[in-house]
């Protein structure tokens, strides 16, 4: 690895939401950043708002990460700009509300696509760099990963393997110096909910934390190489308590909590 390269911290899922303020937050601090999402003018945008602070103008990479060829694209541009991954923060993502059985099935395996096979690939892909450099992983997982959802089964199912993944990865690269931290949040104001296909107020009476928040504390938690967060002590509680209730009380509360969620929503 040549001396000269210049470190960066690549986050995808960065033209919006959580993506984008993990990324203002990295900034701040004076990390060269690497942003990548499809919505190139967002990303543009957030570049902008980035290079206005004084910090250095952001890398765009305009990718749909559900390509197969998502991280040999990536290493390739980062490369060409004379940057190197220290750090991968693997943020996109997108979940779907609804009975998995009655929900499009092509959009619900590229949801695989995008949460799973693409956030391993770049951590696989990326590995050598973040290893050599003694970097760091922040994995967006979320509440979602400590239990099955029934109403959001397959998403459920993808957060769960990325808080598995993460946990099992910070153990094996332990000894290296690399950390590895899985952030799970709870239900955050974002453009989330709208393209799972919620209606209403899908946030009920339950505190929530910001994008900003969420992030913020994500940060703190990679910095501190802690191997899970998850902002708030409301969803502490939650997550606690997914651990200990019998599923045959927690299911039947998930699949209640979800569809409400998706009640009246449009064809
Ligand atoms: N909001 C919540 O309640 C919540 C709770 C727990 C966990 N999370 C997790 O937090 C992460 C960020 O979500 P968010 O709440 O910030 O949602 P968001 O505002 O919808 O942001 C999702 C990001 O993922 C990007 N993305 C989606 N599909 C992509 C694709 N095929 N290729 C590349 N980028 C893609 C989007 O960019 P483009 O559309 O421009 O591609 C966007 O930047 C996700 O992993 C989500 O599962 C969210």
């Amino acid at each position: 690895m040549s001396a000269s390269l210049r470190d960066v911290v690549l986050v995808t899922g960065a033209s919006m939401g959580i993506g984008a303020d993990l990324a203002r937050i990295f900034a701040r601090d004076g990390f060269e950043l690497a942003l990548t999402a499809r919505s190139a003018g967002l990303l543009e945008a957030l570049a902008d708002e980035i290079a206005a602070t004084g910090r250095a103008r952001p890398l765009v990479i305009e990718l749909d990460l559900a390509r197969r060829d998502a991280a040999q694209e990536l290493a390739a541009r980062i490369g060409r700009d004379g940057g190197r991954v220290h750090t991968l923060v693997n943020n996109a993502g997108f979940g779907l509300i609804g009975a998995a059985g009655d929900l499009d099935r092509a959009e619900q395996t590229s949801m695989i696509d995008l949460n799973v096979r693409a956030l391993s690939d770049l951590t696989l892909a990326f590995l050598p760099s973040i290893r050599a450099a003694r970097g760091r992983i922040l994995n967006v997982a979320s509440i979602a990963g400590f239990l099955p959802g029934p109403g959001m089964a397959v998403y459920y199912a993808t957060k769960a393997y990325v808080l598995s993944f993460s946990q099992a990865l910070a153990q094996e690269l332990k000894d290296e110096g690399v950390t590895v931290t899985a952030l799970c949040p709870g239900p955050t104001p974002t453009a989330f909910f709208q393209r799972a296909g919620a209606s209403g107020d899908p946030f009920g009476p339950f505190p929530k934390l910001t994008s900003a928040q969420v992030a913020a504390a994500g940060y703190a938690g990679l910095m501190a190489g802690r191997r899970v967060v998850v902002p708030g002590r409301f969803n502490r509680l939650l997550a606690t308590l997914s651990g200990l209730s019998p599923r045959a009380i927690t299911l039947p509360i998930v699949a209640r909590m979800q569809m409400a969620r998706f009640k009246g929503a449009p064809p």
